[in-house]
């Protein structure tokens, strides 16, 4: 696609022309973030209807914005877009060499991030099949990965964001959850998350496990080691909260010596 016609799907989709938000903070943040990968992405899903536009920023991160939006039949929907130039170099790569599932590793910054982001929009779709609520999600390409919208008007708040309102009994309830889900994913998926805690579990009409991106399967040789962090970072977290938790030994043992 040639420039100028990159730059009107990109201005349509931001809603630029009718807005004139120039200084809003969704344009700031394209202006700084997108660059010229991002934006022929997103101009080819804007063309395809996968994105009619997007509204606003939910988030800001070292590795990647999201974005809401609704795509071209009205449905909401989140936006993951990775930064193509990411200080987490070393950690991604890291984290992709041990996956057994990746195969061919780019040495190429970006192209190494297009294989992250193919990873997590993989790991979405696995979470679902052993009944791990995820959202959605409904395609990537390159470094954009886009995924059904959690949340009403605004998206649904982080257990981080809501837990000075949570009664005793909740978060009783939201770890069973959180335990489930570890258990469920190990056990019957051969899969582990590995950043699981209050900053990845979003509470809507039920709580729902974003940021797949460290997931992985069991046979990689990080699995027990990420499974580790998932139970001691839930587990202290819950203990912290009141929950009478599990011993992390005992569940570890549980998990791991069958
Ligand atoms: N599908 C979604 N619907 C609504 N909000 C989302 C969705 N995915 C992510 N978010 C919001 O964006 C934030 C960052 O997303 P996340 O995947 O956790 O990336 P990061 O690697 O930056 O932590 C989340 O904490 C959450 O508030
Ligand atoms: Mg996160």
């Amino acid at each position: 696609m040639r420039e100028d016609a990159i730059e009107r799907e990109i201005e349509g989709m931001l809603g630029l022309r009718e807005r004139r938000e120039k200084d809003s903070e969704l344009y700031k943040i394209a202006n700084e973030v997108f660059d010229r990968t991002t934006k022929e992405t997103l101009a080819y899903f804007h063309r395809r209807g996968k994105i009619e536009s997007l509204y606003g920023v939910i988030s800001t991160g070292k590795e990647a914005n999201v974005f809401a939006g609704v795509d071209a039949e009205g449905n909401k929907i989140a936006v993951k877009i990775y930064r193509t130039y990411t200080t987490e170099f070393r950690r991604i790569w890291e984290y992709l060499a041990a996956d057994p599932r990746v195969g061919y590793l780019p040495k190429d910054m970006r192209k190494l991030v297009f294989v992250w982001t193919r990873r997590e929009f993989k790991n979405l779709q696995r979470a679902i099949k052993y009944a791990v609520r995820v959202p959605e999600p409904v395609i990537f390409r390159n470094n954009v990965l886009v995924m059904e919208f959690i949340g009403d008007e605004l998206p649904a708040p982080r257990l981080k964001d809501v837990e000075r309102s949570l009664e005793p009994l909740d978060f009783e309830e939201l770890y069973d959850f959180t335990m489930g889900v570890i258990e469920r994913l190990w056990k019957r998926g051969d899969m582990v998350h590995g950043d699981l805690s209050e900053y990845n579990i979003l509470l809507h009409d039920r709580p729902v496990v974003i940021d797949w991106s460290q997931a992985t399967v069991k046979r990689n040789r990080m699995s027990v080691e990420l499974l580790k962090r998932d139970l001691r970072n839930v587990i202290n977290y819950f203990g912290r909260k009141g929950v009478d938790v599990d011993d992390f030994d005992d569940k570890f043992r549980e998990l791991v010596e069958v």
